[in-house]
């Protein structure tokens, strides 16, 4: 088998194609290096090491590891996810302009409105779905177009070929967050975005353990001017994160797996009860963008919606659903019953929330690895439950 035929399920565990271990002891896990410096042998040239905010033999093991999932040619490890996202915009100037999807994650949302726009970097949302909207967004001073799809919390899809062939005829860069699939279902660097950005505390670490954010740059020059931000504002992720983050992503394959299965059931599931007014699920024929998220990717990830009829109810499902834990983030091995209007898009005011169709009805679900009939069941029974209490009240 030639290099190029390595199925990415094996580069999680061997990201060269070849057995990963430590060529010094023979070791199969990465050393960590806890060490803030690094003894220099000459006193003219340095070695590859000197300080550990620029540079730490750890994090360089995941940072190759992440670029070459991606298929880029420079990863980054950053303390969170938004400090990866953030550092991101730092490539930008006062004067320049964004377009960025209007359904973003609040966290991006809120470092876009309320940091950039302190700093002079407009921008504009828009309905990435919309491609003549998108077009239309870009000014003569637009120099990202950012995306996420499928977006949070509606799974909304955008064409990641059709925006990256807007950016390119205006000279724009392209950003894509692609925390919800991971690089495992959808690689965007070979649809021609120049930008990878992922909230590694998800799919990727896998385990509700750990905050980390990646970053990988499509070319060399892109990835050195985010290396020079990445040290420049130093909001590195620390070692012993990036040794937990590598051991996470080498079970992404098997955990994605199951999990994806887990939540095309839920939202079959779902979609035929009495007392689920929608479903958003990529996996779903009648979703928005179906075709499209097929085309650009290897599956639906393991993250659905599903909107109940309004607040009463969703609050006595939720405080009758027993598996799943009821909280903010997602990709845990554990299920993870979230409520964007207060948790993932609190940062958003009520009325842009609403526009965007983030009612108070909206849950969002983050299937993990229980057994998918347990969690059925357990949905029926709150589903049920919640049904019969708003009956009640009403006679
Ligand atoms: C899609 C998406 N992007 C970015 C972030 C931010 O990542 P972090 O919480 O690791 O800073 C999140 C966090 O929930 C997210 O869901």
């Amino acid at each position: 088998m030639s290099r190029r035929d390595i199925n990415l399920e094996t580069k999680l565990i061997h990201p060269s194609g070849v057995a990963n271990y430590n060529q010094e002891t023979g070791a199969v896990n990465v050393p960590v290096y806890l060490s803030s410096t690094f003894h220099q042998e000459s006193f003219d040239t340095f070695g590859p090491y000197d300080y550990s905010r620029s540079g730490n033999p750890t994090r360089q093991a995941l940072e190759d590891t992440i670029a070459k999932l991606e298929g880029g040619s420079r990863g980054l490890a950053f303390s969170s996810g938004m400090a990866a996202i953030s550092t991101a915009f730092m490539l930008l100037s006062a004067g320049d302009h964004i377009v960025i999807s209007e359904d973003v994650y609040g966290g991006t949302y809120r470092f876009v409105t309320e940091v950039l726009t302190r700093l002079h970097i407009d921008h504009t949302f828009v309905d990435m779905t919309d491609l003549k909207a998108v077009t239309q967004s870009v000014q003569a001073n637009t120099k990202v177009i950012f995306m996420e799809t499928p977006s949070n919390p509606c799974l909304k899809i955008t064409d990641i070929k059709r925006v990256v062939q807007i950016a390119k005829e205006n000279n724009c860069l392209t950003f894509i967050d692609n925390t919800f699939m991971t690089p495992l279902l959808q690689r965007p660097i070979e649809l021609g975005v120049d930008v990878v950005l992922h909230s590694a505390t998800k799919f990727l670490s896998g385990h509700s353990d750990i905050i980390a954010g990646l970053a990988v740059t499509k070319n060399e020059e892109l990835g050195n001017r985010l290396a020079f931000l990445q040290n420049s504002f130093g909001s590195i992720l620390g070692v012993q994160d990036c040794f937990t983050l590598i051991q996470g992503i080498k079970t992404l394959g098997a955990r994605l797996r199951q999990s994806s299965d887990g939540a095309l059931k839920i939202a079959n599931y779902l979609k035929d009860h009495d007392l689920v007014e929608e479903v958003f699920y990529p996996g779903l024929e009648g979703h928005q963008g179906h075709d499209i998220h097929l085309e650009q990717s290897k599956g639906a990830g393991a993250v659905l919606s599903f909107r109940l009829p309004d607040r009463k109810i969703t609050k006595a499902f939720v405080e009758h659903v027993k598996i799943p834990v009821f909280a903010v983030s997602l990709g845990g091995v554990e299920t993870i019953l979230s409520y964007p209007t207060t948790m993932s898009h609190a940062a958003m005011p009520d009325e842009e929330r609403e526009k965007r169709g983030i009612t108070d009805g909206l849950l969002r679900i983050s299937v993990g690895l229980e057994h998918v009939e347990d969690l059925i069941a357990d949905f029926e029974s709150a589903l049920t439950t919640a049904k019969s209490k708003d009956k009640s009240t009403i006679v």
